[in-house]
């Protein structure tokens, strides 16, 4: 039952190792004056600073309800916790006189040739990222966050993701299975690599950003079905050349480990692998496209039936980045048309901006932007 920290020049669960149970909830912000920013922010603060350390809760007079939901039992176990604030571009809009501190790359999420968003699902002023060993967890600390901002947030939209339970992944080092039966996060950055992460990952001094965002990152949640009927009944082969991998091993196709770099430069007519595949479109490894990396921290999903009888799970796919353009958005362009369009749906998320961490206890989220 480890304990993240959550006090730090970055916030926790961006580059911490992902625990197997995963919460995404999006908020409206009912506030309606910038002054009532500055409470809300320090709510949060608070309430996320001891969800994540855990601790006993104060007893309650009978008469008065419960301080705590009580689903964790007397004590709240931090149990992996981490929970990260992210805000959106409609945060920066007219009603609390924000708009010169918008960070430059954050707008409404578009719409992208493949998609077939619903507005129910998707974008939203403040989003929190729970991830803790357990559902429970999440929930509880969802629970707390709402019952102590009444007439601040309203949730919007929600989705929870999971990973084998005995996993903890250490993005760049752990894969696991996604819905289509790959390993997933093979070609990921290294997130123990603090020199990768302040290229690729973090907000910092010369990104042409406002000061206040420095030591946040720019999140992108993107909730894709993946048509899993379909899948299930294409031959192996192709599945293989639409991934650009070995179903099995993870191998690039004609390679024999996981961990072998695909020799694009070897194959340039895409006889390997071909040019159209995944991983060859969203990393082409030429001059140049090393500045469109990405840290995904994705997770699987599965929830109920769509109307046509279909079952709805895929991949809650979320990659941060210190550059939107040049990161997330670069390579979805990029992707856009490739072969595993046929089987997949991405129907809600959003754009945000992880803030930068609390440094001590006497911080709050976000107060350089307040
Ligand atoms: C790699 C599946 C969506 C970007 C991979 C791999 C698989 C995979 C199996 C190979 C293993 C790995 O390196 O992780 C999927 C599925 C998706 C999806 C099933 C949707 C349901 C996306 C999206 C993006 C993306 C939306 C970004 C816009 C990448 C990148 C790589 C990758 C950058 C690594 C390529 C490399 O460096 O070789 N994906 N992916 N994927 N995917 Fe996806």
């Amino acid at each position: 039952l480890a304990v993240q920290p959550f006090h730090g020049p970055h916030q926790a669960g961006i580059i911490t190792p992902q625990p197997a149970a995963a919460l995404y909830v999006a908020f409206d912000v009912l506030a309606e004056r910038r002054a009532d920013l500055a409470p809300l922010m320090r709510t949060l603060t608070e309430r996320l600073a001891f969800l994540t350390r855990g601790g006993a809760v104060p007893e309650t007079h009978p008469q008065l309800p419960p301080r705590d939901s009580g689903i964790l039992g007397p004590t709240v176990l931090s149990d992996n916790l981490t929970a990260t604030v992210s805000v959106g571009a409609s945060l920066f809009d007219y009603r609390f006189g924000l708009a010169r501190a918008r960070p430059r790359h954050l707008g409404p999420m578009e719409r992208f040739s493949n998609d077939a968003l619903d507005p129910a699902q998707c974008h939203g002023d403040l989003l929190i990222q729970f991830c803790s060993n357990t559902a429970e967890t999440n929930i509880h600390a969802l629970r707390d966050v709402i019952k102590a901002t009444p007439g601040l947030l309203a949730p919007r939209w929600k989705v929870e993701g999971f990973l084998p339970p005995h996993v903890v992944k250490t993005m760049g080092a752990d894969t696991v299975r996604n819905m289509l039966g790959f390993k997933d996060g093979t070609a990921n950055l290294d997130a123990r690599d603090p020199r990768v992460m302040d290229r690729y990952v973090w907000v910092g001094q010369n990104h042409g950003e406002p000061a206040w965002a420095v030591g946040g990152s720019y999140q992108v949640v993107r909730i894709i079905r993946t048509l899993v009927e379909r899948w299930d009944r294409t031959p192996l082969g192709e599945q293989e050349a639409i991934i650009g991998r070995h179903k099995g091993s993870g191998a690039p196709l004609r390679q024999s480990h996981e961990r072998d770099t695909p020799d694009y430069a070897a194959d340039p007519n895409g006889e390997a692998v071909s040019l159209a595949a995944h991983i060859r479109l969203a990393n082409p490894r030429l001059p140049g496209t090393e500045d469109n990396l990405i840290l995904r921290r994705s997770y699987n999903y599965s929830r109920g039936i769509t109307a046509a009888g279909q079952l709805d799970m895929g991949l809650l796919f979320v990659c941060y980045q210190a550059d939107l353009t040049a990161g997330f958005i670069t390579v979805q362009n990029r992707l856009s048309g490739e072969g595993l369009e046929e089987y997949i749906r991405p129907i809600g998320g959003g754009y945000f901006f992880a803030l930068p961490g609390v440094a001590d206890p006497e911080n709050t989220l976000g107060e350089g932007l307040l």
